[in-house]
């Protein structure tokens, strides 16, 4: 009992450490295995907006859903109690659809609810088939409910976070659209060049974090032509000089709109837009920064927004293909972009090219 506990207390640490549901929740059944020798364990969360209950690794099938109020999952989901069951085809509230679907003979079963800090159940934990006994015992019960009780919270959070995470995503796509209305970019532009640098983040070697901040971050680049007049935007052929004077201020309004966030991602977000035409060679704008006093983010921003721009229609040109664009990056490795940078992109074009054909655009529709 004593190395049960020890390990626990081990185990919580782990689940308080991963932010993301799906690790966490097969972490955490892998463990519920362990420390009481069961031979499988699903956890099922409640979704409020379907009042069903889902699960992602009763093995062998991807997700399972079942209504809140059936079988021993949802006999224990309302009545908040737990079950500890011998012989579950004994047992009339046992749901054999589930075993049916998996092909699996379900016999012992221990079912507690999951509680969040207000005691609303948030789920089931439940274990099948104690391997080295014919059922699940009293104190298996006190060790799931403590697992359940430690666990609760950081589910709970990876759940707050998972929201969190779609909301900004959200707010992202949005914003970085607010100036499609006036500029003919495509919505999936914005996406691929977050895919892009993301796969060069990847490269690099950056953690989950810093590749989801890149990702989220470059497609707010051009946000500063919300400000351009959309005379000078929408214009089909070449700008003059002074249109084009006007057009570059698309990366200070950019950075004047981005700046005051405070999270990370509007910072970085606020730096791309700023730096993102600037060249590696000092002949960039707004302030003609060289080398690396170009943020990384931005540098690697500027490819991904060239090779995007060339590779599609634009208004005021053809698409280019792949093996121009690839050769006009060779040509303004150090010139234009991070030698680096340029390499590593080039490296990687079979990848760059499936992202493109998987977030391709509708056919150009002409000028509006
Ligand atoms: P954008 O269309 O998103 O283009 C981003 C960048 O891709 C451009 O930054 C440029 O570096 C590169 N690029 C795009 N098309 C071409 C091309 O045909 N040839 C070459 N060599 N590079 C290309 P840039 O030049 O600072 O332009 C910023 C924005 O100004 C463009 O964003 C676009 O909205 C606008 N723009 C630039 N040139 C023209 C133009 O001739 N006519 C119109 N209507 N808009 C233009
Ligand atoms: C049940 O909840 O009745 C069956 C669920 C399962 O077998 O996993
Ligand atoms: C959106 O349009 O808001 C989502 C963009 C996308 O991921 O395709
Ligand atoms: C545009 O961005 O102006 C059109 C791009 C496209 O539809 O490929
Ligand atoms: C363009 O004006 O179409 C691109 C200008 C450039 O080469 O930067
Ligand atoms: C500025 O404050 O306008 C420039 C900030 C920077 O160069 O990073
Ligand atoms: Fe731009
Ligand atoms: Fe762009």
């Amino acid at each position: 009992m004593l190395d049960k506990l020890t390990n626990l207390i081990h185990a919580t640490v782990e689940i308080a450490k991963e932010k993301d549901l799906r690790k966490m929740l097969i972490l955490l059944s892998n463990i519920a295995r362990k420390l009481l020798d069961a031979d499988r364990c699903s956890i099922f969360l409640n979704d409020p907006d379907t009042n069903e209950l889902w699960t992602i690794f009763a093995h062998g099938v991807k997700e399972i859903r079942i209504p809140n109020y059936v079988g021993i999952a949802g006999h224990v989901f309302q009545s908040k109690e737990p079950l500890n069951i011998e012989e579950a085809y004994e047992d009339s509230r046992f749901n054999q659809k589930v075993d049916q679907q998996t092909g699996y003979r379900t016999k012992s079963i221990l079912a507690i609810p999951f509680v969040d800090r207000k005691q609303s159940p948030i789920g089931i934990f439940q274990v099948i088939n104690k391997k080295t006994a014919s059922h699940f015992d009293s104190q298996d019960m006190e060790l799931l409910i403590h697992l359940s009780l430690y666990a609760a919270s950081s589910i709970e959070n990876s759940i707050l976070y998972e929201k969190l995470k779609h909301a900004q995503e959200d707010v992202v796509f949005r914003l970085s659209h607010a100036t499609g209305y006036k500029d003919p970019e495509t919505k999936n532009h914005i996406v691929r060049v977050g895919l892009f640098c993301q796969l060069m983040g990847r490269e690099i070697g950056w953690d989950e974090d810093e590749l989801e901040i890149i990702r989220l971050a470059t497609p707010m680049h051009d946000i500063g032509k919300v400000g351009i007049p959309d005379i000078i935007l929408k214009k089909p052929g070449k700008l003059t000089d002074e249109e084009f004077d006007i057009m570059k201020k698309h990366a200070m309004y950019g950075f004047d709109i981005l700046k005051g966030g405070e999270s990370k991602l509007t910072q970085t977000a606020a730096i791309i837009a700023l730096e993102h035409h600037e060249k590696w060679n000092g002949t960039g704008y707004p302030y003609g920064k060289k080398g690396e006093e170009i943020s990384i983010h931005s540098r690697m921003t500027a490819i991904s927004d060239v090779f995007d721009a060339l590779t599609s229609e634009r208004h005021y040109k053809k698409a280019w293909s792949f093996e121009d664009t690839a050769n006009l990056l060779k040509e303004e490795s150090g010139k234009h972009f991070d030698p680096k940078l340029v390499e590593l992109f080039i490296s990687k074009l079979d990848e760059i090219v499936l992202i493109k054909k998987e977030f391709h655009d509708e056919p150009f529709k002409g000028k509006d």
